[in-house]
């Protein structure tokens, strides 16, 4: 395990911003971590975990020392007719993971194909689309208490999964390492296929007779054709979530604007398109500098080259402004700013 100082960042997150850490190490194993906290490099310093970096923007300097997870491994814990335990390193590529999942049969995380980042960064904002989220297939996790050295097991309900949101982004944010996910997926998998475009892509088909690999597959053209690839044009998804309004906004909103998606909540709120929003302010397709919004879904800012975290931010904090002007709502960040 070796410390770096002055550790340049900038290929370590897909907005591809030129910031450094003062200090980054790679965690492989959990004796890396115990090895660190015997040398009280984690309790009483600033630590910052870093996954796969494809949900962050840091818009400065990081005066403190980044854990980056690199814990890789997968074994089946338990295998009956219908499904699997497997418990994955926190380190592993998430589409890479669900890829080798969609060819063995194990299903349940077909949808979330592509999705950019690390196996133990999926849970902290419950990462979702195309109508599954991952708390659907999540069993528990394992982490690491960066002030104690303690290991600990989180139960799906401990999580307290919500909307891009579990107890790892609120009240416990920052305090713990995830090491290890354990998922149950399905030997005999049900699809969902409830999200518009996966019901146009197999419309007329017997659903007994699709594939998840079929499914995945479909999955990932959709993203292609919508999302920038980070590979290609450095951004990190969705900048903004999704707002969630009471039904009497969402109706006074519909009366104004009666083409607006909404969607109905079981909790009788609404959620609305964000990038819905953002289009109607006139920001799809626009570039200020190097930072700019994505032409094919205005939920997403892109850097074009070589934009400073503060322009991105400047540019997200212009759409809020404009957004919040024009409808009364106030957007707020799916990215981790720092
Ligand atoms: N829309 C527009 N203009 C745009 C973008 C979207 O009018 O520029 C409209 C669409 O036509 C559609 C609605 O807004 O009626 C919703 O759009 P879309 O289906 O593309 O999904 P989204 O709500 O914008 C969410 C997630 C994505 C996820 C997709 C598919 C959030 C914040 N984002 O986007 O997740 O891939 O649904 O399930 O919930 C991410 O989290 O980084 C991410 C990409």
């Amino acid at each position: 395990m070796f410390i770096y100082q002055d550790f340049c960042l900038k290929p370590y997150t897909t907005f591809g911003i030129a910031v450094e850490a003062s200090r980054y190490v790679a965690i492989t194993s959990l004796k890396d971590l115990q090895e660190l906290y015997a040398g009280d490099e984690l309790s009483k310093k600033l630590v910052m975990v870093l996954g796969g970096g494809s949900n962050i923007l840091f818009t400065q300097r990081y005066e403190g020392l980044i854990l980056a997870c690199q814990i890789l491994g997968k074994e089946i814990l338990k295998e009956t007719d219908d499904e699997i335990l497997i418990k994955v390193g926190g380190g592993e590529h998430w589409p890479s993971f669900v890829n080798e999942m969609v060819k063995k049969g194990y299903g349940g995380i077909e949808n979330l194909s592509l999705i950019p980042g690390k196996v133990g960064a999926a849970p902290i904002q419950n990462i979702g689309a195309y109508g599954v989220e991952v708390k659907e297939v999540f069993e528990s996790l394992e982490a690491f208490e960066l002030k104690t050295g303690k290991i600990k097991k989180f139960t799906k309900i401990e999580c307290e999964f919500g909307y891009r949101s579990s107890i790892f982004k609120t009240t416990d944010k920052g305090k713990y390492f995830i090491t290890h996910v354990t998922f149950r997926l399905s030997k005999k998998p049900k699809l969902n296929l409830s999200y518009a475009p996966l019901k146009e892509a197999f419309a007329g088909r017997n659903e007994n007779e699709i594939s998840i690999k079929e499914v995945s597959e479909a999955v990932i053209q959709i993203r292609n054709s919508k999302l920038p690839d980070p590979d290609q044009l450095k951004n990190a998804g969705s900048f903004f979530k999704n707002p969630v309004v009471v039904e009497k906004t969402a109706q006074k909103l519909k009366e104004s604007y009666p083409n607006i998606p909404v969607y109905p909540q079981s909790d009788g709120k609404v959620k609305l398109a964000a990038g819905w929003l953002i289009e109607q302010c006139g920001w799809k397709g626009k570039k200020v500098g190097a930072a700019g919004v994505h032409d094919k879904q205005a939920l997403v800012i892109v850097n074009y080259g070589d934009a400073s975290g503060e322009e991105i931010l400047a540019l997200a904090n212009d759409i809020r402004k404009s957004v919040q002007k024009q409808f009364g709502i106030k957007l707020e960040p799916e990215v981790n700013i720092i």
